[in-house]
């Protein structure tokens, strides 16, 4: 099991676990987002989800990384899937898997070079077939966690898949693994990582709201689920709120 796996599991179970639409909450979270109420059939009873005041921007948070690069892993598995297991309602994550890998046009079709190797560019492009094909962040990102928690990215992805996605086809992630499909997209991960500005200097590369600076990384880094309670101008919700979870995520720190 990677060293990742079971802070990231303690975290969770405090959020009350599962990614999937069941009710596997706290009742006292029940009311505290429109989708755990509809997961735990309680949405007549918590009439504050219809009087609330229009909703804020959520938070976005970009993650440029590898598949492969461990402290990329430890982010998303430490930092970035818990806090949005608990915070989805008010986040908008984008994931992008390129980082440090390189790219040339060889009679038409693009050669990507990754810094950990072919296994890494095979993860990237995985990753990036996932988000196309399962399109909704609630479907593909259960996945790419329970991938990057494992110890092997690559390895994971049928057992995964079965877990968080079962009526998701492996042959159809692996034709646009090998396809054009998935050779465009990651040229595409490629333009979107070039046009960073500032450019990157290195892995993770996180933007909040759009935008990179060494005290947002940090924070992102150390206490996500602060920095997004923090950042959400809307009416905090409940978790933002719930002392326990945030002095359990003051503590974790990546190493
Ligand atoms: C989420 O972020 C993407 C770009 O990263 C943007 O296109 C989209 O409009 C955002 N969604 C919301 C609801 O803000
Ligand atoms: C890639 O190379 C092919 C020929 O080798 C060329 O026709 C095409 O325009 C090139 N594409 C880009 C984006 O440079």
């Amino acid at each position: 099991m990677s060293r990742w796996l079971l802070p990231a599991l303690a975290l969770w179970a405090v959020s009350g676990g599962d990614a999937l639409p069941a009710c596997n909450y706290p009742p006292r979270l029940w009311c505290s987002s429109w989708k755990i109420a509809v997961a735990c059939q309680v949405e007549k009873q918590c009439p504050n989800l219809h009087h609330r005041a229009p909703a804020a921007n959520p938070v976005s948070l970009s993650l440029y990384y590898e598949s492969l690069c461990p402290g990329c892993a430890g982010f998303l598995v430490v930092q970035l899937f818990p806090t949005w297991v608990m915070l989805r309602d008010i986040m908008n994550i984008t994931l992008v898997p390129y980082g440090n890998a390189a790219e040339k046009n060889v009679s038409g079709k693009w050669q990507f070079d990754c810094q950990h190797g072919q296994e890494e560019c095979l993860g990237n492009m995985i990753e990036t077939c996932l988000m196309n094909q399962l399109r909704d962040v609630d479907q593909y990102f259960p996945v790419i966690f329970c991938m990057e928690s494992g110890s092997s990215v690559v390895d994971n992805l049928a057992a995964c898949l079965k877990i968080y996605a079962p009526d998701t086809k492996l042959a159809d992630i692996q034709a646009c693994v090998t396809g054009d499909v998935g050779n465009k997209l990651m040229h595409q991960n490629a333009q979107l990582t070039a046009a960073l500005d500032p450019p990157h200097k290195y892995v993770p590369w996180i933007l909040v709201n759009g935008k990179h600076t060494d005290t947002l990384q940090a924070r992102a880094q150390s206490a996500l689920f602060q920095l997004v309670c923090e950042l959400y101008t809307g009416e905090k919700p409940d978790a933002c709120k719930d002392k326990a979870i945030l002095q359990k995520t003051e503590n974790l720190c990546l190493n």
